[in-house]
């Protein structure tokens, strides 16, 4: 009786009642500021997954900044709560909100490195401060030492709201459609990255009317190299036609 009874409200709710993980998700509104890709929120959110071994359970979690870096705090937690197992694998997922900066980095290579059975893959809203050079390099560093970072696309603003949000009845399919084009920049920023070329989105705030700006600037490197497919799918582009 009690089971039929759980189960029918959480048909008629949310992920609410009856869920497990619900003290652990964030709210609509949370998710919709601090991961909108036209923000420049300073405070930084963290969602994670954790999955040992072979086993099909996910931990899921949240975290937000304090005096410390998101990404300092989950390896502060992870390493005083667990007692690591080498033997078992661990695959950490994280969805932040703000790319790791360089000091954060160097903490994570650090932490990696002495866990070889842990892989981590980071999908992130923005890149944070991302024509500072330290940061650059960092990103860099945290690729080459077998780190996957990627932006944060539709499908994983649709997973992170149905597993991360307290989400109204109902509306498990509302997770915030956000203009692709700015995720786009972020990716093809992410790619001048990796390729350790000089920036080629620039990002600046008009604090009046609120509006976060974008200037893209592609000089002949970014021609060069960066392979045309990922410079067209911006769409702000021209398809060069060929003559014959
Ligand atoms: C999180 O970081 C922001 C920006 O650095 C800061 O303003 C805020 O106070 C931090 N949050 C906490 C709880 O310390
Ligand atoms: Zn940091």
């Amino acid at each position: 009786m009690w089971v039929l009874f759980d189960i029918l409200i959480s048909w008629s709710t949310g992920p609410s009642t009856g869920d497990p993980t619900l003290r652990r998700r964030i709210e609509p509104w949370e998710f919709e500021v601090f991961f909108d890709p036209r923000e420049l929120r300073k405070e930084a959110c963290l969602l994670y997954e954790i999955q040992w071994g072979t086993s099909h359970k996910i931990w899921r979690n949240s975290g937000k900044n304090t005096t410390k870096h998101v990404e300092l705090n989950f390896i502060e937690k992870f390493t005083s709560e667990r007692h690591f197992c080498s033997s078992v694998s661990c695959s950490i997922i994280w969805f932040l909100s703000w790319s790791p900066c360089w000091e954060c980095s160097k903490a994570i290579r650090e932490f990696l490195s002495q866990r070889p059975t842990v892989t981590l893959v980071i999908f992130v809203s923005r890149l944070f401060q991302h024509m500072d050079q330290q940061n650059r390099q960092g990103l860099r560093d945290l690729i080459n030492s077998g780190v996957t970072i990627q932006i944060m696309r539709a499908s994983e603003y649709d997973h992170c709201w149905r597993n991360f949000v307290n989400y109204p009845p109902g509306k498990e399919a509302h997770w915030p459609r956000y203009p692709p084009l700015w995720m786009k920049l972020y990716a093809l920023e992410l790619h001048c990255i990796i390729l350790s070329l000089p920036p080629c989105v620039m990002i600046s705030r008009r604090c009046q009317k609120q509006l976060t700006l974008f200037t893209l600037i592609l000089k002949k490197c970014h021609y060069q190299m960066i392979p045309a497919h990922i410079l067209l799918a911006t769409g702000l582009i021209q398809v060069p036609v060929t003559w014959r």
